[in-house]
């Protein structure tokens, strides 16, 4: 089997995982060639670090050892980076959003197409145990039909947009951020949404931060202005093609303790789904007159294994067949997103033009213990 080469270009706070990850062997298709960063002292760290080569984008761009790249930048860089990579031949996986604007993501769309190149976007925990488990009750029929679903989460982007000021910019607040988890998962079982309307808020605006530390200028962040781009409150419903209705409410002006919830109703049951941001949290079901029991996980990938996203569209790339972190899957949950803003700023419910096709579940059984004699890399392939 020829070893897929990748180089990863942005190595800030998610690198690391990726990095470990490819460089354990956790995905023996990945080589982990080079890495590269706006920022040289972060490259140079990371390569050091993970054995691989620090090279601009240009120079990964250039090199035809290099077949993939893993764009792990912010979301503002998303559309220049993907699409330089692309224009340079490489397939592309890169970090959730595939970009901030509507037109930016089409264009990538297209230009994957045009070029015969693949393109994959986060979030991939929806390959992990927990979201796959979830699907396997869904298609065996446990909870009956599903007919409506219920997404919600709560956290504080005010500690973490201190940290990560990406976050407080357009295209990176609560619902682009954290909404592609819950809003792929619930597409990688339940397909495409047909229209949505909502109401969303950006609760106080104009903030300063409280963080006493320097940033990597050396400057410091205490008491710097900044303000919030993007909605910080969110509440939608959903119809989907399928005719579920579903609802979503989102606030990152809330306590720090996160809270989620993710279920899906169905005729003959409930279906407790675990945080998707999470790849191994617990699923539940609860039937008629019973207790909510907890479903033992059907699938590997339990433990953090961000970058499996990429390691299924390297096996897609060698097997000839379509990845199932797909563009069109991953371009419509954006389109999603904006349709979420845009029902908001006018006040009229937005039918979606996009859709996708519900990516086939991964086969069960290939726990990462090994205990089902096969390992679970062998269920990307
Ligand atoms: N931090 C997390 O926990 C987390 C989790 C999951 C996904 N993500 C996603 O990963 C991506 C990166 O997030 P992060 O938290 O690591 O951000 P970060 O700010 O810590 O790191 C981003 C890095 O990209 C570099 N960069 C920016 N523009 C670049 C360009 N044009 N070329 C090369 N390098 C460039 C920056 O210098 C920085 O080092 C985002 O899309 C985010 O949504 C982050």
């Amino acid at each position: 089997m020829k070893k897929i080469r990748v180089a990863i270009i942005g190595c800030g706070s998610i690198s690391d995982i990726y990095m470990s990850n490819i460089q354990s062997g956790k995905f023996s298709i990945l080589e982990l060639a080079a890495c590269s960063d706006l920022f040289p002292a972060a490259m140079e760290k990371q390569a050091a670090k993970y054995g691989c080569k620090a090279m601009t984008t240009e120079e990964i761009c250039a090199d035809p050892s290099i077949d993939m790249v893993i764009n792990l930048t912010i979301p503002a860089a998303h559309y220049p980076v993907i699409k330089q990579c692309l224009e340079a031949g490489k397939h592309v996986f890169s970090e959730k959003m595939i970009a901030v604007e509507l037109w930016q993501g089409k264009e990538l769309v297209e230009l994957a197409n045009e070029k015969g190149l693949y393109l994959g976007v986060a979030p991939d925990t929806f390959l992990g145990a927990s979201v796959q488990t979830a699907k396997y009750i869904v298609e065996q029929g446990l909870i009956g039909k599903p007919i409506s679903c219920r997404a919600s989460i709560s956290r504080n982007y005010g500690i973490y947009g201190e940290f990560l000021p990406h976050l407080c910019k357009r295209g990176g607040g609560i619902g682009f951020d954290m909404g592609g988890y819950y809003l792929t998962a619930l597409a990688a079982i339940l397909g495409p949404v047909k229209a949505v309307s909502a109401f969303t808020a950006i609760n106080d605006p104009d903030r300063i931060n409280t963080r006493v530390a320097l940033d990597r200028e050396g400057n410091m962040l205490y008491g710097r202005e900044y303000k919030l781009e993007d909605a910080n409150v969110i509440t939608a419903t959903m119809q989907y093609e399928s005719g579920v209705l579903g609802t979503l409410h989102m606030n990152s002006d809330c306590i720090l303790d996160e809270t989620y919830g993710l279920e899906i109703y169905g005729t003959d049951g409930i279906l407790y789904m675990g945080n998707p941001n999470e790849f191994g949290n617990p699923v539940y079901i609860k039937k008629t007159m019973s207790d909510k029991v907890e479903f033992p996980l059907t699938h590997g990938y339990a433990e953090n294994s961000r970058g499996v996203g990429a390691a299924e569209m390297a096996w897609a790339i060698t097997n000839g067949r379509k990845n199932r972190a797909s563009k069109e899957m991953a371009f419509h949950v954006f389109e999603l997103m904006h349709s979420i803003m845009t029902s908001a700023e006018t006040g009229k419910m937005v039918q979606l033009e996009s859709s996708f096709e519900t990516p086939a579940a991964l086969p069960a059984g290939y726990m990462g213990d090994g205990g089902w004699t096969r390992t679970e890399e062998s269920a990307l392939a």
